[in-house]
């Protein structure tokens, strides 16, 4: 696998769908063994996006290299060593769980030894087993789409695009696959990965991207994303034996411009950009005025609040 320059490099991309731009002027680069969250609000391209890098559709305009080779021009060489689970259900209705695996394999070329070891593999890792010999017709929603999910793996692959791989996913099912993509990604993965549950996107990604209305409004990692966009926080302090009306004239000019709530009597809730600088400030007040604190709780910045904040203001 080559392992200098960027895994995948987007320049100027741009798709027409009659006279709308459903990816507009967007960039960017990711590099090999990352997990690339991709993200935005509903229409906002993202499938569309998937489907000009995976050599299903062509571009419109700008140029998109995968493994420093063309999408358009050398889409074959890319697509041997890509897989994908697109959103869009796929399945062979009459086929078991085993034989729609092994025929995914087969497809791929995989020796039948090798598919049978892929094939028992998976259906531990995805927790099929106790569906594995009905037919796709006979499953419910969610699991097809863990088998949909699963089979891509019976081949090897440098670069992974999962496009929203988890709805319908209960929570163990979606650790599972989770957790699986990691450790894919530890033995060498890229991975392009769109979702809209936030939790995912902190659990697995490296960088992440925004895109809205077809541009990419953000790129950065998690951390990065919050220290820009997840500006305001709170913190919840609970008093000690001090009920804390009796001590409102003191926090009021600490927290002159913040939102001070109390949810209960003894506790204070403090929502402002500078919520962590007015902590230090009230508990040195506190400390001042002898009053006792039972617990602080500080709300950091999470990644919700970077989106809801991001595709706000685009
Ligand atoms: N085949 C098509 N013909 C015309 N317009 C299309 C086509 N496919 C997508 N679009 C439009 O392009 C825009 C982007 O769609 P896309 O499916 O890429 O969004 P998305 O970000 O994947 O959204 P979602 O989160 O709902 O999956 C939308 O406005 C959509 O209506
Ligand atoms: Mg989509």
């Amino acid at each position: 696998m080559q392992m200098n320059g960027n895994c995948i490099h987007v320049s100027g991309l741009r798709m027409q769908y009659g006279n709308v731009y459903a990816v507009d002027d967007v960039s960017f680069d990711v590099q090999y063994g990352r997990v690339f969250g991709f993200l935005g609000p509903n229409g906002a391209g993202k499938t569309t996006t998937i489907k000009v890098l995976t050599t299903l559709v062509h571009p419109s305009a700008g140029s998109v290299q995968i493994f420093g080779k063309d999408v358009v021009k050398q889409a074959k060489e890319i697509k041997k060593r890509t897989g994908v689970v697109l959103q869009e259900p796929s399945f062979e209705a009459n086929l078991t769980v085993e034989k729609a695996l092994d025929l995914y394999g087969l497809l791929w070329g995989i020796s039948a030894e090798r598919r049978r070891d892929r094939t028992r593999e998976l259906i531990d890792a995805f927790d099929m087993n106790d569906f594995k010999s009905k037919k796709n017709d006979e499953l419910s929603i969610g699991q097809r789409r863990r088998v949909q999910v699963a089979r891509e793996f019976m081949h090897d692959m440098d670069l992974l695009f999962l496009d929203e791989p988890t709805v319908g996913l209960d929570p163990a099912a979606r650790r599972q696959l989770l957790d699986y993509v990691k450790k894919q990604v530890r033995g060498g993965l890229t991975v392009f990965f769109t979702t809209h549950i936030m939790e995912e996107v902190e659990y697995l990604c490296d960088e992440i991207a925004i895109l809205n209305k077809g541009r990419l409004i953000a790129i950065d990692t998690p951390a990065g994303l919050k220290q820009k966009y997840g500006a305001i926080k709170a913190v919840e302090i609970t008093t000690k034996d001090t009920p804390v009306r009796s001590i409102m004239h003191l926090i009021r000019p600490i927290a002159a411009d913040a939102l001070i709530e109390t949810p209960a009597d003894d506790t204070i809730r403090i929502s402002s950009k500078e919520a962590q600088s007015m902590l230090v400030e009230i508990i040195e007040l506190f400390s001042r005025n002898s009053i006792q604190i039972e617990s602080i709780a500080a709300n950091p910045p999470t990644l919700e609040e970077v989106f809801l904040t991001v595709v706000g203001k685009a």
